[in-house]
Order: C-alpha cells, then sequence, then structure tokens
C-alpha cells in the first residue's frame, strides 16, 4: 500500500457510514435484545394470533425519505417484529420442520454479513471457501460419504433436491441437455419417489424441463417407507413403454412421519437399473450422529447424490442446506459456464475452485460460518446427545399416546416426528364395531375435531402442531428438532390438546 496525500477528514461523511463508536453502541444494544429473547422464549406465546391487518397496523407505511434512530427501529423490532411472529425456537413449537437457531449461530450470521463475503470462489473470498469447503467435509465424514465427493451449501433442501436433480439428468440424458435443451432427448425421462416423497423433488422435475408427471410415485409399506417391488415394477413398466427411467430418490426422514427408505435396497435397485440414486435427507440427515439411529444410515454412501439441510436438525439458522455429489464431475457438467467474468486464471487447484459449478447460484452469503461455528462450538458429541433427546421425547409422546384412553397414533415414530389425533372414548368404541359406512362417518367427524383442534392450539399460544394427511386421515403432526424441548413439554402438549378439545366438545 502506499500512502496517498490529502486529508479525508474534510470530505462529507454518508449517512450509511457510522462510527466505530455507533456500532457499539447499536451492536450491544441489539445483542442485549438477543439476549432477552433467549432468556424469555419459553414464556412466550408460540404464536401471537394477530390478523395481517393488526400487525399491518403498527407499522409505519409510508416510504421513508429520511433516516430514522436506530433506537425507534429495534423498538419496532422488540414490539412488532418479535412480538407478533412465530417463535419456532419455543420449546413447544412442533410445527413443520423448523430450526430453533442458538445464539452462536446467529451471531455468526451477523459477523458473515460484516465481512460479507461473496463466496463464489476461493479468488473471491479465500478464506471463507477453505472455512466451507472444510464443512462440508466434516459433513461427509458425519455421514460416512467418500472423501472425494463435493459439495455445497445451497439455500435449503427445496434447492439441494433441484441441484441433485440437475446433476442427474445431465449425467443420465442421452443428448445433452445443458446445451441442446430437453427437446434433444427423445424418451421420456422418468424419476421414482415414495408417495411420502417432498413436494421439492416434483417442483425440480416440473422446473427442469422432465415434468411433474414423470415423477413415478411410488406405494409405501406399513411403515411409510418406500416399497421395493412398487418401485421394480414401476421401472419395468416403464422400460416396456419406451421411456428412461434415471432417477430414484429415497427418503431419509419424510417430511409426514419421518419414515426412513431402506437404502441398501434402492441403491442395490438403482445399481441394477441403472439409475442416479438422491437421498432427500433435509430433514433426518444430521440423525446419523444420534446412535439409535445411526442404522437407517447403512449404505448412504451408494448415494450419489445427498440433500441435506443444516437449517433443520443441525439448529442452525435459516438459510443453510446442503448437496453432496459423489462424482464432483456429474455436477460439473451441470453447473459449469464459460464467462469472461468468471474465468479462473489460477493454476492451483484448490485457487481455481469455484462453488458456482456445483449449484445454479452464482453470489452466495457465507453460509458455512455458521455451521463451522455449531460444529466447532459444540462438537458432533453434544449435537449427537441433542438429536438424541429429540427423538426420545418423540418415543416418549407416543407411550403417552398409547397409555391413553383418548389419543391415537397414526403413524410409527421413526425419527423425532410424531402422527397422533384425539380421538373420545364413546367413538373409540364405536369405531371399533362399525361397518365400513359408519366408520367413514366417524373417521370424517375425527378429522374435522383434530382440524380445529390444530387451529385453536394454534391461537392459544402454548403450544403448537402442524397437520399431516396419513393413510387419508386428519393428523396432528408434530416434530422435534429443539434442543430446549424436553420429555414435561410432550405431556404439557398432550394436557393442551385434550382441554382444546373439551372444550370444543362443549360447545358443541
Ligand atoms: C424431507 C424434506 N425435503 C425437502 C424439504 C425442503 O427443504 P427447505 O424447506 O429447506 O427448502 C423439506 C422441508 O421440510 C423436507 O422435510
Amino acid at each position: 500500500m502506499t500512502d496517498r496525500p490529502g486529508d479525508l477528514s474534510d470530505e462529507s461523511v454518508s449517512e450509511l457510514d457510522i462510527s466505530a463508536d455507533e456500532i457499539r453502541r447499536i451492536g450491544s444494544a441489539a445483542v442485549e435484545l438477543i439476549a432477552g429473547y433467549y432468556e424469555s422464549i419459553r414464556d412466550r406465546p408460540v404464536f401471537s394470533g394477530a390478523t395481517p391487518r393488526e400487525v399491518r397496523e403498527r407499522v409505519d407505511q409510508a416510504l421513508p425519505e429520511t433516516g430514522a434512530d436506530f433506537d425507534e427501529l429495534l423498538e419496532v423490532f422488540r414490539d412488532v417484529i418479535l412480538r407478533f411472529n412465530r417463535h419456532n425456537g419455543h420449546p413447544r413449537f412442533f410445527g413443520y420442520v423448523a430450526s430453533p437457531g442458538t445464539a452462536v449461530t446467529a451471531i455468526s450470521d451477523m459477523l458473515a454479513s460484516a465481512l460479507n463475503s461473496n463466496v463464489t470462489s476461493w479468488r473471491s473470498s479465500p478464506a471463507s471457501t477453505q472455512i466451507e469447503r472444510l464443512t462440508i467435509d466434516w459433513i461427509k465424514q458425519i455421514l460416512g460419504y467418500p472423501a472425494d465427493a463435493e459439495g455445497v451449501f445451497v439455500s435449503g433442501g427445496s434447492m439441494a433436491n433441484f441441484s441433485g436433480l440437475a446433476a442427474a439428468r445431465s449425467l443420465k440424458a442421452p443428448a445433452s441437455v445443458t446445451g441442446d435443451g430437453m427437446r434433444a432427448v427423445e424418451r421420456v425421462m422418468r424419476i421414482y419417489m415414495s408417495e411420502e416423497g417432498h413436494h421439492s423433488i416434483t417442483k425440480a422435475a416440473a422446473l427442469l424441463g422432465i415434468g411433474h408427471k414423470n415423477v413415478r410415485i411410488v406405494r409405501v409399506d406399513d411403515r411409510f417407507r418406500i416399497d421395493i417391488n412398487d418401485l421394480t415394477r414401476k421401472i419395468e413398466e416403464d422400460l416396456r413403454d419406451g421411456h428412461l427411467p434415471f432417477c430414484v430418490v429415497a427418503s431419509a426422514g419424510t417430511v409426514s412421519t419421518g419414515a426412513f427408505d431402506p437404502l441398501g435396497e434402492v441403491a442395490d435397485v438403482a445399481r441394477a437399473y441403472n439409475l442416479w440414486m438422491h437421498v432427500d435427507a433435509s430433514y433426518g440427515g444430521f440423525a446419523v450422529m444420534a446412535k439409535s439411529a445411526r442404522h437407517f444410515f447403512d449404505r448412504i454412501s451408494d448415494a450419489d447424490s445427498i440433500s441435506l439441510d443444516p437449517h433443520k436438525w443441525l439448529y442452525v439458522p435459516i438459510d443453510c442446506g446442503c448437496v453432496l455429489y459423489r462424482d464432483p464431475a456429474a455436477a460439473r457438467a451441470a453447473f459449469s459456464h464459460d464467462a469472461e467474468y468468471t474465468r479462473v486464471v489460477e493454476r492451483d487447484p484448490d485457487e481455481a475452485f469455484a462453488f458456482w459449478d456445483y449449484s445454479p447460484e452464482l453470489s452466495r452469503r457465507f453460509r458455512a460460518l455458521k455451521v463451522w461455528m455449531m460444529l466447532k462450538s459444540v462438537g458432533t458429541r453434544a449435537l449427537g446427545q441433542a438429536i438424541e433427546k429429540n427423538i426420545l421425547c418423540a418415543k416418549h409422546l407416543a407411550r403417552l399416546v398409547e397409555a391413553s384412553e383418548d389419543f391415537e397414533m397414526l403413524a410409527p415414530v421413526e425419527l423425532s416426528i410424531f402422527c397422533f389425533r384425539y380421538i373420545p372414548a364413546s367413538m373409540r368404541h364405536e369405531l371399533e364395531g362399525a361397518s365400513r359406512e359408519r366408520a367413514e362417518e366417524i373417521n370424517r367427524a375425527l378429522d374435522a375435531l383434530n382440524e380445529r383442534v390444530m387451529i385453536e392450539l394454534q391461537r392459544d399460544g402454548d403450544a403448537y402442531l402442524s397437520n399431516a394427511r396419513v393413510r387419508d386421515r386428519f393428523s396432528l403432526r408434530g416434530c422435534i428438532i429443539n434442543y430446549r424441548t424436553t420429555e414435561r413439554d410432550m405431556e404439557i402438549l398432550l394436557e393442551d390438546v385434550r382441554h382444546i378439545a373439551k372444550r370444543i366438545e362443549a360447545l358443541d
């Protein structure tokens, strides 16, 4: 660096450029708020129940022409944004598949934004790139995936699934789909997935020009796992019809029930028919760290690509998904491109490394920092114990349900997802001896009752469940991926559900 003449102190300072002291002041205020939030999260309502209008009316709608004080903005954050949101980190938030985040990883997101590196390639962000590659290596080790596989963090499981299928499509298509487009492929390309597979797979098929109708939906067994006989039957059928089976998607933890497809058997079918095997482990992938779930992952290393979501069961905040490819060249064939502005001029292979060769994204935030900080600050042992505790909580709930008079499980608990319904004793008894028509009527009434229970539970704000359709019945569904949740929370949940159901029954 050369010394430059001239004194810059006279030049007017942009309002965007605040002093170091001011940064310290606003940063401390924000961190204080974060600490208070984490401290009070268990005592907050999970969900405020406010209407869109009520929330809208609390926020100044005018486009700001001049700046406001940061303290004022923090006040809006505290009094409106924080108050009127759903608190995914609450120990009794069981909806969907939502990570609670942690304090360290929230702060690492702030650090990543302050540094604002654009993690496109080594040249663009040397240290961030090294941290991402190292963290991806650790994830491969956690899973037992080959060391020479490649991977990249993406926005989430949907983008990871899209990326895995894009690599599959370009490798297995009989023509260059990246160059000539899908018109060059004369046969209908077919993907196979169980009826419990995630909709992001069908969405990816639609976006990749394969067509969502060409995702063949395979039946499941009594544990909601892909039925291998039905899978082979459908592949054979398609071959007879002149189609091109090219990819099978196995679920490592389905979104509705947490079912885990038998990876070894799916891998055998994939090898027999020359299919790309993609494993959607967005929800269940990190359960490999829990001793009781490890057996599910035998033969995961056979997968050609895997989707994982650190922003689910690695407890890091949104956004952070991850896709791994066993054959990095297959991913590069799908995503590499030539442009002068991205031409890599370095000779050392590590310096020439570019993430844009492995996903659709070019500009990327430093997602790896929070994953690296999570793994470094806690370690795999404590993470495995937290995941195991989540599984035990789900099993505890199942035991309570099975021992009760007025609840029933609708699916087995495989990981930390539980599906059950409220069923008053009178309806349970009537159902036992009912004709088919009468049983259908009773079940429909139970569907409606449980749906009302779910809505009122969400509004009450003490606990939060979402729903699933299980063998065509409405199910109360919960997913535990929160290190704060205890067995006592599971008991409170059932007390809440029972209380609300009785309140509804008393009104009717
Ligand atoms: C099994 C499975 N796959 C894919 C996804 C999509 O992940 P994301 O929401 O991160 O895009 C989910 C989300 O819950 C999921 O459970």
